[in-house]
């Protein structure tokens, strides 16, 4: 056990998914995976482990942004061995061409700030993708039909976002869209010599106002796990 996660050792998979809403980490391990346990329910941060065509995988929540990610991603690597971390969550498009619903993989994340800031300094670490695990994500995207965009995002610091100057700049330096966990974790992913990449779903889009039904979340959000557990096993 851990200060945040209750597992017992050997009770985490070295692949671990990981969703921002952990009642989304309840619903994806029940519906693609055989046999999951509950694994942790401090704070009600849940997660589950199972097995998806015969492969170990845990699917844990991670909260919303990098602090909250940073502390169960930390947790999950340096305590539980995980190996190979998957986010798997929402983002605001910031480009034209990119559309609600579609999948966006993130290459490289820029950020303002990260938990990591205090520790890398003067040091701008670019905080990317495992590259054989984009590439897996890749080819997953591809064969479910997707509209998948790869390149750079913003994890950003907030959602309610008072410096739309900010969005300029990054609209105009090519970034995709907006979230707030991929930067830390692929920072983490780098300090701690494992794979880590984000699979996001275009949710709502900062240009046009669109944003995905609420009808329509539960289907996309299953895209993505499926997305994520072939790129970890196929
Ligand atoms: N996640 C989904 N949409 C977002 C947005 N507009 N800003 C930040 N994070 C998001």
């Amino acid at each position: 056990m851990t200060i945040h996660i209750g597992a017992e050792p050997g009770q985490i998979a070295e692949t671990v998914l990981m969703p921002g809403d952990p009642l989304r980490a309840k619903w994806a391990a029940q519906t693609f995976l055989d046999a999951p346990e509950c694994v942790n329910e401090v704070r009600g941060m849940l997660g589950y482990t199972g097995t998806w065509r015969g492969n170990r995988v845990t699917i844990h929540g991670s909260g919303m942004g990098m602090p909250s990610l940073s502390i169960y991603a930390n947790e999950l690597i340096r305590d539980y061995g995980a190996k190979r971390l998957i986010r798997v969550g929402s983002a605001g498009a910031m480009q034209p061409d990119v559309a609600v619903r579609d999948i966006v993989l993130a290459q490289g994340c820029t950020a303002i700030s990260t938990p990591s800031r205090g520790i890398l300094r003067e040091v701008n670490l670019a905080p990317l993708a495992d590259f054989d695990l984009l590439l897996a994500a890749h080819k997953a995207a591809k064969d479910t039909g997707a509209q998948v965009h790869v390149g750079n995002i913003y994890s950003s610091d907030v959602f309610y976002d008072e410096r739309p100057d900010l969005n300029e700049i990054m609209q105009r330096h090519g970034v995709l869209c907006v979230e707030m966990e991929a930067a830390e974790l692929y920072t983490l992913a780098a300090r701690h010599g494992v794979q880590a990449l984000a699979v996001l779903t275009i949710s709502d889009h900062l240009l046009t106002g669109d944003a995905l039904p609420a009808s329509e979340r539960e289907q996309s959000f299953g895209q993505m796990i499926e997305i994520a557990l072939k790129a970890a096993f196929e």
